[in-house]
C-alpha cells in the first residue's frame, strides 16, 4: 500500500480527498513507513487533542530546526508551543480580543464588516460572472484581520504577499521547491515581523482601540508579552487569520452551490446561516489536518502504542466524515443533530479565532446567498491550491443573472 499521507498531499487527490480518509479509518492509527503517524477517527482524535503527552512544540520534533521556525532566536508563537507557555501567551492575547477583558470589541466591527462585504459584492453587479476567491473570500479577511490588528488600510497590499507568502512550503511539490518555499516563508515571516516592529512603536506611544494597541500597553495583572512576543502573536494571527478563513468561504460556497435545496432556503431563512455554517466546516473542512504534534512519552490509542519522540498527524477532515460520529456523514444536512465538529480543533489549541471567522463567514454567505440572482457554478471541479493541509480552490467561478438590493 502506497503511503497513504504521500496520497493525501498527492495533488490529484484534493478536489474529493474523502474516499482515502475511509481507507484510512480503517485503521484507527496508522503508522507510516517514515516512523510518522496518522490518526483519522473522530473518537481518537479527540482523545489526541486532549492528551498533554503530545507536544506542540516544534522544539521537541526529532526534526526541530536549529533555532526556531519563526527566524533565528525569536520566540515561538503560541501554536507551536506548550504550557505554561502556550497558556500564558494565549491568555495575554484573549485580553485583547474578546471576553471577558473586551466582551464587545468583535461585535464592535460587525457593522464595518458587514460594509467590506456589501462593497465587495456591489461591484459584481453589471458582470455575468465572478470569482468569489479573488473578488470576496481572498481580500476580505485580509483587511479584517488587519483591522483587528491595527494595520492602516494602506499598508495591506503588502500583507496580501506576506499571508501567502508564509503559507508556501504547503504548496511545494518536491523537495527542492520545498527548499525554495521556505526560504521565501522565512523571508516573509522577517518582513512582516520588521513592519510590525514599527507599528509596535507607533502604538506604544499612541495607542488606539486595536489589538496591538492592547498587547503593547498592557497592565494587567499577569503583565506584559515582550515585544518579540507580540510580533510573534501579531505574525500567527495574521496567518492562522487569513488563510483558513479564505478556504471556509470558499468551501462553503462551493457545498451550497452544489446543493441549491440548502441555499434555497437559506435564502428563504436567513436565521439559518448558523446552523449551515457549522455543517459546512465539518463537511469540507478548511484545516484538513493538524500535523507536526510530538509525542513527550509513549502513548496508547485504540490498542496501539505511539511511541515517544514520534510525530503525530491528527486528520480532522477524516474524523468530521467519520461514521462512528456522524450519521451519514457524506450527506450535507444543516439538520444533523450532530454538531461536535472538528473544524476549530479542540483542547487546548482550540481555535482561537473562531468567533471572529463565523462572524467573518457567515456576513460572507449570507450576504451572497441573498444578493446573488440565480447563482451556479462555471467549472465543476473547480481548479484547487497544491495546499493539503489548508485546502480549498484556487478560483471559484459563478455566473449568475443580476445582483439584488
Ligand atoms: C474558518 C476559519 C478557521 C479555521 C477552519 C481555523 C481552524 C483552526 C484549527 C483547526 C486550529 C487548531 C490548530 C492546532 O491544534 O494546532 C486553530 C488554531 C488557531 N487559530 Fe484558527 N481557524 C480559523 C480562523 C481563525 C481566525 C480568523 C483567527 C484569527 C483571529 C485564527 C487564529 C487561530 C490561532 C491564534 C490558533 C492557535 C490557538 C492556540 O494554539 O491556542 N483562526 N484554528
Amino acid at each position: 500500500m502506497t503511503d497513504l499521507m504521500q496520497r493525501m498531499v498527492d495533488y490529484a487527490n484534493r478536489p474529493n480527498p474523502y474516499p482515502l480518509y475511509e481507507e484510512l479509518r480503517r485503521t484507527p492509527v496508522v503508522r507510516q513507513e517514515d516512523g510518522t503517524y496518522l490518526v483519522g477517527t473522530y473518537r481518537e482524535i479527540v482523545q489526541l487533542l486532549h492528551d498533554p503527552r503530545l507536544s506542540s512544540d516544534v522544539r521537541n520534533r526529532a526534526d526541530a530546526p536549529p533555532a526556531s521556525e519563526e527566524g533565528d532566536g525569536m520566540p515561538l508563537s503560541f501554536i507551536l508551543l506548550d504550557p505554561p507557555e502556550h497558556d500564558l501567551l494565549r491568555r495575554l492575547a484573549t485580553r485583547h480580543f474578546g471576553p471577558p477583558h473586551r466582551p464587545a470589541f468583535l461585535d464592535g466591527m460587525r457593522a464595518d464588516m458587514a460594509r467590506i462585504v456589501r462593497e465587495r459584492i456591489e461591484t459584481f453587479a453589471g458582470r455575468e460572472e465572478v470569482d468569489v476567491v479573488d473578488d470576496l473570500a481572498y481580500p476580505f479577511p485580509v483587511t479584517v484581520i488587519c483591522d483587528v490588528l491595527g494595520v492602516p488600510h494602506e499598508d495591506e497590499p503588502l500583507f496580501h504577499e506576506w499571508a501567502e507568502g508564509i503559507i508556501q512550503p504547503g504548496e511545494a511539490t518536491g523537495p527542492e521547491d520545498l527548499e525554495a518555499r521556505r526560504g521565501r516563508a522565512e523571508q516573509a515571516i522577517a518582513d512582516a515581523r520588521e513592519y510590525f516592529a514599527g507599528l509596535a512603536e507607533e502604538r506604544a506611544r499612541a495607542p488606539r482601540d486595536d489589538m496591538l494597541s492592547g498587547l503593547v500597553t498592557d497592565d494587567g495583572p499577569e503583565g506584559r508579552m515582550s515585544r518579540d512576543e507580540v510580533l510573534s502573536t501579531a505574525v500567527l494571527l495574521l496567518v492562522a487569520g487569513h488563510e483558513t478563513t479564505v478556504n471556509m468561504i470558499t468551501n462553503g460556497t462551493l457545498a451550497l452551490l452544489r446543493h441549491p435545496e440548502v441555499l434555497e432556503r437559506l435564502r428563504r431563512e436567513p436565521g439559518l446561516i448558523a446552523r449551515v455554517f457549522e455543517e459546512l466546516i465539518r463537511y469540507d473542512t478548511p484545516v484538513q489536518f493538524v500535523p507536526f504534534r510530538t509525542t513527550v512519552a509513549d502513548v496508547e490509542v485504540a490498542g496501539t502504542t505511539i511511541p515517544k519522540s514520534a510525530a503525530v498527524t491528527l486528520v480532522l477532515g477524516s474524523g468530521n466524515r467519520d461514521p462512528a460520529a456522524f450519521r451519514e456523514p457524506d450527506r450535507f444536512d444543516p439538520d444533523r443533530p450532530e454538531r461536535e465538529h472538528l473544524g476549530f480543533g479542540g483542547g487546548i489549541h482550540y481555535c482561537f479565532g473562531a468567533p471572529l471567522a463565523r462572524m467573518e463567514t457567515q456576513l460572507a454567505l449570507g450576504e451572497l446567498v441573498r444578493r446573488l440572482e440565480n447563482p451556479r457554478l462555471v467549472t465543476d471541479t473547480p481548479p484547487y491550491r497544491r495546499n493539503a493541509f489548508l485546502r480549498g480552490p484556487r478560483h471559484l467561478q459563478v455566473a449568475f443573472d443580476g445582483v439584488r438590493d
